[in-house]
């Protein structure tokens, strides 16, 4: 069980500490932590944001946890040499294409989202967001048209085995769940969306027991606040899933909440919080931990089969959070080391 960290920028190294904390508590036998340099702390250290040395850990590993990478004072590097980098690297190298993004509310937690209780209480749906293409990968860049003007431009596809691939995981995940997927594009004006969603029907005819419905984008984004109960598993590209998923959290009550599972075929998988670096309350003990140590949860379950000590961790998350500990982001006062022992004192 080898468990690569890799903690990163900002707010990342915080939120990783408490995660690795609370795996530590679990005394599983035969975990060994590993931590390699990403993002911003390994381009000053390294000169790049994903060198070949973490590469090589995150290929050992059994599989990664990941905290956050962003460092606004690097954004004038050349793309290449950014942080982000270093989190795009790893998903398209391990081929990591499968992000699964939950958000669910806590029974009697209702309160803590920003929506009436009435109508967050009912949350409990999976973003399956594709991680390998679409505008994220394709060719890009910026040229100075004949008439002087610069432009800058990324080219949106993807190709039929890209979206077929992510289909089956979006109609396993659903199989596994109430059997209704809703598959997000907008196939109303994009050719890329017009092929996912011809796609999303083929592979629809081997899994007559799901429910598969389409709906365009903005649509989503209007219908994730109206009625969040109405989803279940929600299938995207790339940039919808990236933006949906920031939303549904505060659907859920907040970023601080959400982790994530970026998923290969099998076991290997990257964990991760769905947010990033949080420049803005960084190296002030002010981060919420807990989408991080949700994620290693996510770890247990998903690349171990552990699925008892992956429920602890939750029960002792939903436990935390009803007793009123919470985060400044959920309008609380705890800091991220008393939300860390909060969380060990109910494993
Ligand atoms: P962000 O998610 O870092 O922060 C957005 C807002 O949410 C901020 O106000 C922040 O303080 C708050 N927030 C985020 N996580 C929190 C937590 N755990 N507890 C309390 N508050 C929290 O998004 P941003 O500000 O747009 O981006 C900052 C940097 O992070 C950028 O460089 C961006 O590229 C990067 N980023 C990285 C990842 C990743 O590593 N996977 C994800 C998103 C953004
Ligand atoms: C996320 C982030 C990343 C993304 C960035 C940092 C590249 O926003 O993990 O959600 O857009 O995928
Ligand atoms: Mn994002």
């Amino acid at each position: 069980m080898r468990i690569a960290v890799f903690a990163g920028d900002g707010i990342g190294p915080e939120v990783t500490e408490q995660a690795v904390r609370v795996l530590q508590a679990l005394e599983i036998e035969g975990m060994e932590l590993v931590e390699g340099d990403v993002g911003g702390a390994a381009y000053r250290r390294h000169g790049h944001p994903l060198p070949e040395a973490t590469l090589d850990i995150a290929r050992s590993a059994d599989a990664i946890l990941f905290g956050a990478v962003g460092d606004f004072s690097l954004d004038h590097l050349e793309r290449a040499l950014r942080p982000e980098q270093a989190v795009l690297g790893l998903r398209k190298e391990l081929g990591l294409f499968a992000n699964l993004r939950p958000a669910t509310v806590f029974k009697g937690l209702e309160d803590l989202s920003t929506l009436r209780p009435e109508v967050s209480g009912k949350i409990d749906l999976l973003i399956v967001r594709e991680l390998n293409g679409d505008v994220y990968f394709g060719e890009k860049g910026t040229r100075t048209l004949e008439d002087g003007r610069r432009q800058g431009w990324d080219m949106m596809s993807y190709a039929e085995d890209e979206v077929r691939r992510i289909a089956h995981a979006g109609f396993k995940a659903a199989q596994g769940r109430s059997g209704r997927l809703c598959s997000v594009d907008k196939a109303n004006v994009l050719e890329t969306s017009q092929l996912w969603r011809d796609v999303m029907i083929e592979v629809s005819k081997e899994y007559p027991d799901v429910e598969l419905t389409h709906m365009y984008v903005d649509n989503a984004a209007m219908q994730l606040v109206k009625n969040p109960g109405a989803f279940d598993v929600i299938v995207t590209g790339n940039l919808f899933g990236d933006i949906l998923s920031d939303q549904a959290s505060m659907c859920v009550g907040s970023i601080g909440l959400l982790a994530s599972a970026s998923l290969a075929e099998g076991k290997f998988g990257l964990y991760e919080p769905i947010h990033g670096s949080a420049p803005d309350i960084a190296g002030k003990g002010l981060a919420n931990p807990m989408a991080t140590i949700l994620s290693a949860a996510m770890l247990l379950r998903h690349s171990f089969g552990l699925e008892e000590q992956a429920a602890r961790i939750e029960a002792a998350v939903a436990a935390t959070l009803a007793d009123g500990i919470k985060g400044g982001d959920l309008g609380g006062s705890a800091g991220t080391k008393e939300i860390g022992d909060a969380v060990l004192a109910r494993l």
